[in-house]
């Protein structure tokens, strides 16, 4: 039985990599794939991205690779990533969705999903986040009263050496409860913890290399103990939603939504009762949402902000210039979004942390549409494509010093923010990041607030040469873990 397996195997493996295009023009090359492995011995499975862009090099800006049995498209260089999600939106529109998401959602919210389903989602998601269904106003104070409790928690560390994850985390989801919810939690409730825990723990597990396999191989599925931890963190996630829910549901008032809950609700019984039965405002929905945006709003932006702080303690001087930056445009009173044209070296550190960072290296999984002919290669339809957005945040041809942290990058010659349109750590086009402004106001608050109020250096005995760079492997690269202190400056 096994052998007519590996026999059956290997024919549906050659005819998919060999004919599938017969006829319609060459396919993207590529390094020759073995039968059911591909190119997977080719590649640093710990670092795909980096593999994936030595092979640009070698096989042009549009190239194939097998991961296992799955034929991938990779998109390498500005130009190419801006021409595909761009310029041809549509056929390169589509979510691919892997496997460990796909068996949680069942094709709701807004990350993995497809067709009308995600489109709705997708608007009803960026109305509410586009000024958290209460004003771009109110927004930007709910950012600055989190980051002052953010402040406290840092000044109670009294310049001793910490590791800054929990905090930041803490601070960042409560901006997605407020959204959500239309509240924030205390850092001590253990309901909130729990769940900003798991995120977290859950988002590990994703990275981990043997998810990472079930996403190849989904018949290993049963042999995989990660799988079983991220459905039961999957499962405690829905539960504690659920009451929530019920929570919000007694006390829902239709004039006045607290947050996305509410507003969904409402707009859930206002189909009811127009008598549409058929709408993608139904509960299944609201879960998946929810659950998207508390994991893609936490997960990025707080690694992002933490990778900031760290590029401060390593490069003390740029640190001098933003404090000297921040002092003489703000002095001690509260930063504002509006500083941040008058704040042009402070911006363009923040936008080169990201560029650096490069937290999302493979972007997520699109899938084409429907057949195409692209760069004069042949791609079918249902074909997965990575945007390798790696690729465009270190494109040689776009950045002066693509390695190196170097915020001159988003400077002219008189010391003006110059916006680059190789910066796109958010992806581009049709699937493009939904909370970008959100992360935005957020990073920038967060940032230029810590910044004025304190000192991030290396602990007591490390130097700064000694603060480590290379990134923690998981779904998002993270800064390894390290401490730092944060010496209070006012
Ligand atoms: C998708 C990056 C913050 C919600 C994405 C994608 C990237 C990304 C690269 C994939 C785009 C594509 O498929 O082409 C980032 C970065 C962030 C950030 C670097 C912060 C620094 C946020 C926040 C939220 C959010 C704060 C929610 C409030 C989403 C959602 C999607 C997404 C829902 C899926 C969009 C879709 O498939 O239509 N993000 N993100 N992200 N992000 Fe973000």
């Amino acid at each position: 039985l096994l052998g007519a397996l590996v026999v059956l195997l290997l024919v549906y493996f050659v005819s998919s990599t060999r004919f599938s295009s017969q006829g319609k023009g060459k396919e993207p090359p590529g390094p020759r794939p073995i039968p059911v492995l591909g190119n997977l011995l080719q590649l640093d499975l710990k670092r795909p991205y980096i593999t994936l862009l030595k092979l640009s090099k070698k096989y042009g800006s549009v190239f194939t690779v097998y991961l296992g049995p799955q034929k991938v498209v990779v998109l390498a260089g500005y130009k190419t990533v801006k021409e595909a999600l761009m310029n041809c939106a549509d056929e390169f529109g589509e979510r691919h969705p892997i496997p460990i998401a796909q068996e949680d959602n069942q094709g709701h919210g807004v990350i993995w999903s497809n067709g009308d389903s995600w489109r709705d989602m997708r608007r009803f998601t960026l109305t509410n986040l586009r000024d958290f269904g209460m004003g771009r106003k109110a927004c930007e104070d709910k950012i600055i009263e989190e980051c002052g409790y953010l402040v406290e928690v840092f000044k109670n560390f009294k310049g001793e050496p910490f590791n800054t994850t929990q905090s930041v985390n803490y601070s960042v989801s409560n901006i997605i409860c407020s959204i959500i919810y239309g509240s924030r939690f205390e850092y001590n409730d253990p309901k909130f913890t729990s769940m900003v825990d798991n995120t977290n723990r859950r988002i590990k597990l994703l990275g981990s290399l043997s998810i990472q396999m079930y996403n190849l191989f989904p018949w290993i599925g049963m042999c995989v103990a990660n799988r079983r931890e991220i459905q039961k963190i999957n499962t405690s996630f829905k539960v504690e939603n659920t009451v929530i829910f019920r929570r919000l549901k007694e006390t829902l008032d239709p004039h006045k939504c607290r947050g996305l809950v509410d507003a969904f609700l409402v707009r859930k019984q206002s189909l009811e009762d127009s008598g549409n039965t058929n709408s993608h405002f139904h509960d299944e929905n609201l879960m998946m949402t929810v659950q998207n945006l508390f994991i893609a709003g936490t997960e990025t932006t707080s690694t992002t902000l933490r990778w900031g702080l760290l590029l401060m303690a390593k490069y003390p001087k740029m640190q001098d210039q933003v404090q000297e930056e921040i002092s003489r445009v703000i002095g001690s009173r509260q930063v504002q979004v509006e500083d941040r044209k008058k704040l042009p070296f402070t911006d363009a550190v923040i936008h080169e942390t990201q560029r650096l960072a490069n937290i999302v290296p493979l972007g997520l999984p699109h899938r084409t549409s429907q057949d195409i002919t692209f760069q004069g290669f042949f791609i079918k339809k249902g074909t997965i494509v990575y945007p390798l957005l790696t690729s465009v945040l270190y494109d040689e041809s776009e950045w002066e010093k693509p390695h190196s942290f170097h915020p001159a990058h988003f400077l002219d010659k008189d010391g003006k923010f110059v916006k680059r349109d190789a910066f796109m750590p958010f992806s581009a086009g049709r699937r493009m990041c939904l909370g970008e402004g959100l992360a935005r106001m957020e990073l920038f608050i967060f940032f230029t607030t810590l910044l004025q109020r304190f000192r991030f250096t290396p602990p007591p005995g490390v130097s700064e040469d000694e603060l480590d760079l290379t990134p923690r492997v998981g779904f998002t690269l993270n800064p390894s873990p390290h401490k730092l202190c944060a010496v209070s400056l006012m």
